[in-house]
């Protein structure tokens, strides 16, 4: 760079950095896309004129103007005839040296050129703004222009005409003033970018011009590049405060893509990753990194594994079908739910924690609201700004009734569309769902359905690929453990039991998988196909109208995918097929369906337990009842015989049923041997 440039102008010298090949480029194909924008990196000004660049950050109201007029002097040059047509010319830049935490922009910053990074929570539509006003004095008709910069139209002071020069009264003369496409958004820290335990903190952003309108909707996750601003309301006879609130008129926006989200993995850690993906227990080691504090429930720790890992979604050319597992649990008071699923929102990628009913107006999708003054703004719920991650839903049978009618669309098409109040989006909510319910009745009825033990509906239940109960039951050996296991982490102070894996390594190591895109092999194939087709055609001879329906083949599918996904494989075994049948079993046997007698049946969750089941299971705790009368404990040989005798129940199905009345804790052993109803 010669000396006579660094002398030159501001204007002179951004121009000269734009005639660069890559610029000139740029700008002589601007007419062909029709843009009146210019893209600049900021790091290509940098490099060629870093005090300019330096300029452009500390007063970016004086410098914006010069890039501008210094764009258009070059579209001029490249191209005389659109410039003509234009303009004008808007210098747009793209990525500053350095991102701002949202919750560290302050006073020092105003009027500053900053870039902060967040994801949006709500966003007006599209909005017509005057910039300059024409009015027409109704006294001498003269058409007076005025600028317009604050909130409110102003209109002129007095008449433009030197021979009327009256204060009005003006006319608003729509047609002949100019606008410019305007909107206003809120952007929020991203739940990963949260320091922990502090609630997320959000900047108001103000958009003009219609190649950033639009650009980005709620649940995306932006970069915006702006002046900082500080506003303070103006109250009518009052005044303006004296505390101002920041907001950032826009000169960028830039939509992130949220793929390969900020997890940042060394390549020690890569090194380190692998070799855990190399191990043969790397699923046990996986397991028993999950919630190390919280004692047993080992099949919901399996289940939650396959939800972080997830499975493959597909997208066909005319449908989707979603990769992202949801499980519920459904529990007693004190079962832990919460506690696992505040871990779970901590351990994944991009984990949010929140209540059913959500904790902004929008609920869990989204809302439509009306902003203070006047207008609509779209507001997007948790499973919006879950988009790409886990959302954790606690107490998920308390939502809101509008959510109750969108989490369908949300839990399997993965989209919350919205039509309402002149607004018309649908939104992204490509989330994993791990949702906990409690009972109904306070505690968990093993003889009622599940769809009768919470209040929810069936056609949400069926959304879950898994569900399982977490019951509160007396148990002796198991409460000595767990006794033994929840004391000593009181007194220490640390987990019993210690992670193989680091909350902080298992993180990016589900991060890290998410490039893995297993597929069946044949065997897998042919297994959970045998499981599916077995369980259909049993329903088929019985001629009931049973259906273990496509949901459940695809959540199978989906299990095999997360377990290939977990050990970095790109080939499903037939054993991730055996884990995936394995699981769905034991979540199908909890809610009630009898899989021993391969009789499943999903509309049980919605009619009952098979009738005949239901009424041994009476006849069996009736006859228990009636002998506790006689001797107190009941001797298991002596009702085993009784059963057989008087009742007609073979010994092996009346050992089944008392089996599952045990695990169910109807009844108990409180001596070996012998049984007592809880
Ligand atoms: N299996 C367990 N292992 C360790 N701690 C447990 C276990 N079960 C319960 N607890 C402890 O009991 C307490 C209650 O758990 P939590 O609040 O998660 O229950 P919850 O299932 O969400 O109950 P609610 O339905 O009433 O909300 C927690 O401090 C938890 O650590
Ligand atoms: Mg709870
Ligand atoms: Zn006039």
């Amino acid at each position: 760079m010669t000396e006579e440039v660094l002398m030159g102008g501001p204007q002179e010298r951004f121009q000269d950095f734009l005639k660069s090949e890559k610029y000139r480029e740029g700008i002589s194909h601007m007419a062909i896309a029709g843009k009146t924008s210019l893209i600049v990196d900021f790091e290509d000004l940098i490099a060629t004129d870093s005090a300019l660049a330096e300029n452009i950050l500390e007063k970016p109201d004086e410098f914006l103007e010069h890039a501008n007029r210094a764009a258009f002097a070059q579209l001029q040059i490249e191209d005389p005839e659109y410039a003509e047509k234009t303009e004008s010319v808007n210098v747009r830049f793209l990525g500053l040296p350095q991102t701002m935490p949202l919750r560290t922009l302050g006073a020092q910053h105003i009027g500053r050129l900053a870039m902060v990074d967040g994801i949006i929570i709500r966003a007006t539509p599209a909005r017509p703004m005057v910039t300059r006003a024409a009015f027409k004095c109704k006294r001498c008709g003269e058409i007076s222009y005025r600028d317009q910069t604050s909130p409110f139209l102003r209109a002129p002071f007095s008449c433009d005409n030197p021979a009327c020069k009256r204060k009005g009264p003006f006319d608003f003369l729509q047609d002949m003033s100019e606008f410019i496409d305007s909107q206003d958004i809120r952007i929020q820290e991203r739940p990963e970018d949260l320091p922990p335990g502090q609630l997320p903190r959000w900047i108001d952003i103000k958009i003009f011009g219609r190649d950033l309108v639009d650009v980005a909707r709620p649940g995306d996750d932006v970069s915006v590049i702006g002046i900082v601003r500080a506003a303070a309301p103006t109250l009518p006879r009052v005044g303006t405060l004296r505390t101002f609130t920041l907001h950032l008129d826009t000169n960028f926006i830039d939509v992130l893509s949220k793929e390969h989200e900020a997890v940042l993995i060394s390549p020690e850690e890569e090194q380190k990753i692998l070799e855990l993906a190399k191990d043969p227990w790397v699923h046990r080691k996986i397991l028993r990194s999950i919630a190390p504090s919280i004692y047993g429930y080992e099949h919901i720790k399996e289940s939650i594994m396959y939800l972080l890992f997830g499975g493959v979604p597909k997208h066909l050319t005319d449908i989707s079908i979603r990769g992202d597992m949801n499980v519920l649990l459904i529990g007693d008071p004190g079962t832990a739910k919460s506690q696992l699923l505040q871990y779970v929102s901590k351990v994944a990628p991009r984990g949010l924690y929140t209540s059913g009913r959500g904790s902004t107006a929008a609920g869990l999708t989204a809302a439509v609201l009306r902003e203070r003054r006047g207008g609509m703004t779209l507001e997007a719920g948790a499973l919006v700004l879950a988009d790409k991650g886990v959302a954790c839903i606690d107490e998920i049978d308390k939502m809101r009734p509008e959510d109750r009618v969108a989490i369908h669309e949300a839990m399997e098409q993965h989209t919350v569309s919205v039509a309402k109040g002149g607004i018309v989006a649908t939104l992204n909510a490509r989330t994993a769902i791990l949702a906990a319910a409690n009972p109904t009745m306070g505690r968990y009825d093993p003889y009622r359905t599940v769809a009768e033990n919470i209040t929810l509906p069936v056609t949400i239940l069926s959304r879950f690929d898994l569900i399982f109960v977490l019951r509160d039951v007396p148990e002796k050996e198991v409460d000595a453990k767990m006794t033994e296991h929840i004391l000593d982490l009181h007194r220490t102070g640390t987990a019993p039991v210690e992670a193989p894996i680091s909350p902080d390594l298992l993180r990016k190591y589900i991060s890290y998988s998410r490039g893995t895109k297993p597929v069946l092999t044949k065997e897998a194939l042919e297994r959970l196909k045998d499981f599916y087709l077995t369980m259909r055609s049993a329903s088929e001879t019985e001629g009931t109208p049973i259906a273990i329906t496509a949901r459940q083949l695809e959540s199978l599918v989906r299990v095999a995918e997360a377990r290939a996904r977990a050990a970095l494989r790109k080939e499903i075994l037939a054993e991730d097929a055996e884990a995936s049948i394995t699981i769905m079993k034991r979540s199908l046997e909890e809610v009630g369906i009898d899989v021993s007698s391969q009789k499943l049946d999903i509309d049980l969750i919605m009619t009952g337990k098979p009738k005949s089941l239901r009424d041994k299971l009476q006849v069996v705790l009736g006859t228990l009842i009636e002998m506790e009368k006689e001797t107190g404990m009941v001797d298991k040989s002596a009702l085993l015989e009784k059963l057989e005798t008087e009742r007609e129940i073979v010994r092996g199905e009346a050992e089944r049923l008392l089996g599952q009345m045990l695990r169910e804790g109807t009844i108990y052993e409180p001596k070996e041997g012998h049984l007592k109803k809880t």
